[in-house]
């Protein structure tokens, strides 16, 4: 009897022992979490986001392959190839307000607001390689040219509007993500504006 006792007490003991030390541990796992996210996890994260959002859509040229237009990774985030003149458009059709013309790969886009060239999102001079996060943060939530304070909206199909929402963290994993991809020189010209979207 006195056996079975002393067993149940020490059950117990273990028991809770084991409850207190799994709650400490899981509450300090759980403050690491916060304080432990590497840069590489925010690498990882970015290039997952990037990948899924696919900013390389717009902001990657493509090349010709027998299954069909592929980005060019050589040239991967780096915008409209400024070595590639552009060409001739309808610009009735373009300045119509009823179409949108893109460029074949994606890269240029005119429609009534002008023609808008996707921007180099390389680590490289000519891209974000001296943007600040704010800079970033700013372009991307308030859809500021450059980041810039006082500068111009972001023309069309930049869908800033929409990444405004993202999180602190997602949009730092992007531009931690961004700094690592190679650096591509490119300066992307300068957006050709007819008519600029209205100031949020
Ligand atoms: C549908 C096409 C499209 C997609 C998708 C897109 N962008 Fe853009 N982005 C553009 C275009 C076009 C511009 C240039 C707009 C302008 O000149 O006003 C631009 C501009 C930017 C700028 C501002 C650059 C500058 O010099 O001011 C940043 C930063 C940017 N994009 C980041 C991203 C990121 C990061 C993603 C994915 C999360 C993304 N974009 C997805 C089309 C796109």
């Amino acid at each position: 009897m006195k056996r079975t006792f002393y067993m149940a007490a020490i059950c117990l003991a273990v028991t809770y022992a084991a409850c207190t030390s799994n709650d400490s541990s899981k509450s300090t796992a759980e403050n690491d979490t916060s304080v432990k996210v590497t840069k590489e996890d925010k690498v990882k994260r970015g290039e997952y986001l990037v990948s899924v959002i696919g900013c390389g859509d717009c902001h990657t040229p493509k090349i010709m392959t027998p299954q069909g237009p592929a980005p060019d990774m050589e040239r991967f985030l780096s915008g409209y190839n400024a070595e590639i003149p552009l060409g001739a458009y309808d610009t009735a059709i373009a300045n119509s307000g009823r179409w949108v013309l893109m460029a074949g790969d994606l890269t240029a886009a005119a429609g009534p607001w002008g023609v808008s060239f996707a921007s180099n999102l390389t680590p490289d001079g000519t891209g974000l390689g001296n943007w600040s996060y704010d800079a970033f943060r700013r372009a991307m939530r308030e859809g500021k040219y450059k980041g810039i304070e006082n500068s111009r909206p972001l023309l069309p199909p930049m869908p800033w509007f929409n990444f405004k929402n993202m999180t602190d963290d997602d949009l730092e994993s992007i531009y931690e993500y961004l700094k690592t991809i190679k650096p591509v020189k490119n300066l992307v010209p300068q957006a050709i504006i007819n008519m600029p979207p209205q100031q949020s």
